[in-house]
C-alpha cells in the first residue's frame, strides 16, 4: 500500500469523511449561528405553487433545524423571518407570513418548551397588532427558563434599525458613546456575536441583517433553497466552518510567535 505523495487538500478530505467535523471535535461547533432563510418563493414557483406555500414549507424546515441545533449543542440560533423591508411585498404574501407567525407561536411554543428552547423575538414589534405582541410575550414567558438553545426570531428587524435604536437608547442614558455601550443596547444583546452566518437561496449578500454583530462572522452561502435546507445541509455548513481559520483582524498564532 502506498500512501499518497501529497496529502489531499482539506475540502476533498472533508467530502470523503462520513462524520461532520463538529461531531469529532466539539470545540469547532459554533456557539451562535445566524441564518438568512432565503428561497421560499422560488422553491414554490418551481413546483407551480403559490409563493405562500413556500413559506409554509419553510416553517417545516425551520422546525427541523431548531431541533437539530438543540440536539447537537448549538447554543444560539438567530433566524431572519421578516425584515424591515419585507412590508413592500404584496399584501397577500405579508398576510400569509403574519398568519404563519401567529400559528407557529400558538402551535410550536409548547414543543419548543419541551425541547429546552428559549424563544426571543427581536425587531421593531411596535408595528404588530396587540394580539401578536401578546402571543410573542406569552411564548417568551413560557420558554423563559430554558437553557438548551436560545432561538432568536428576527421579525420586522433590520440591522440599521437596530444600530439606530441602540444609539438612541445609549444617548438617552447620557453615557459617553462607546462601541461596548451600543452593543449593550442592541436587540440581540443577550446573545454573543454569531460565529457563522448561513444564507440559503444562492444570493451572496447580508441584506441588512445583524450589521453590527457580523463584523467577524464567517459567511457561508449555499444555493439550496430554504425549504430544502436539511439538518445534513446544516452539518455541511458546520464542517466548512470547522476548517476556517478565524483571525479577528490579527495574524495566525504561528506567525505571531515567529514575529516575536
Ligand atoms: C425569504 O424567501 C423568506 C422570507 C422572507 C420569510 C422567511 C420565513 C419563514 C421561513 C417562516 C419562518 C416562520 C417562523 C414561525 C419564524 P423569499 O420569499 O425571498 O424567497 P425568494 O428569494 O425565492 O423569492
Amino acid at each position: 500500500m502506498h500512501s499518497p505523495v501529497f496529502p489531499l487538500p482539506r475540502p476533498q478530505l472533508q467530502r470523503m469523511s462520513k462524520k461532520p467535523d463538529h461531531k469529532r471535535e466539539p470545540s469547532t461547533l459554533p456557539r451562535h449561528v445566524a441564518v438568512v432563510m432565503d428561497g421560499n418563493g422560488r422553491w414554490a414557483q418551481r413546483r407551480f405553487l403559490p409563493r405562500s406555500s413556500g413559506h409554509k414549507f419553510g416553517v417545516d424546515a425551520l422546525k427541523k433545524i431548531v431541533r437539530h441545533c438543540a440536539e447537537i449543542g448549538v447554543a444560539h440560533l438567530t433566524v431572519f423571518a421578516f425584515s424591515s423591508e419585507n412590508w413592500t411585498r404584496p399584501a397577500e404574501e405579508v398576510q400569509t407570513l403574519m398568519d404563519l407567525f401567529v400559528k407557529a407561536l400558538q402551535r410550536e411554543s409548547p414543543e419548543l418548551a419541551k425541547q429546552g428552547v428559549r424563544l426571543r423575538v427581536v425587531g421593531d414589534l411596535s408595528a404588530f397588532s396587540d394580539e401578536m405582541r401578546g402571543l410573542i410575550a406569552q411564548s417568551e414567558a413560557l420558554t423563559r427558563d430554558n437553557t438548551t438553545l436560545v432561538l432568536n426570531v428576527a421579525l420586522n428587524y433590520g440591522g440599521r434599525w437596530d444600530m439606530l435604536q441602540a444609539a438612541q437608547a445609549l444617548a438617552a442614558t447620557g453615557e459617553v458613546p462607546s462601541a461596548e455601550g451600543i452593543a449593550r443596547h442592541l436587540a440581540l444583546a443577550h446573545s454573543p456575536d454569531p460565529d457563522l452566518l448561513i444564507r440559503t437561496g444562492g444570493e451572496h449578500r447580508i441584506s441588512n441583517f445583524m450589521l453590527w454583530q457580523l463584523a467577524y462572522t464567517e459567511l457561508y452561502f449555499t444555493d439550496i433553497l430554504w425549504p430544502d435546507f436539511s439538518p445534513e445541509a446544516f452539518d455541511a455548513a458546520l464542517t466548512d466552518f470547522a476548517h476556517r481559520q478565524r483571525r479577528f483582524g490579527g495574524v495566525p498564532e504561528a506567525k505571531s510567535r515567529a514575529a516575536a
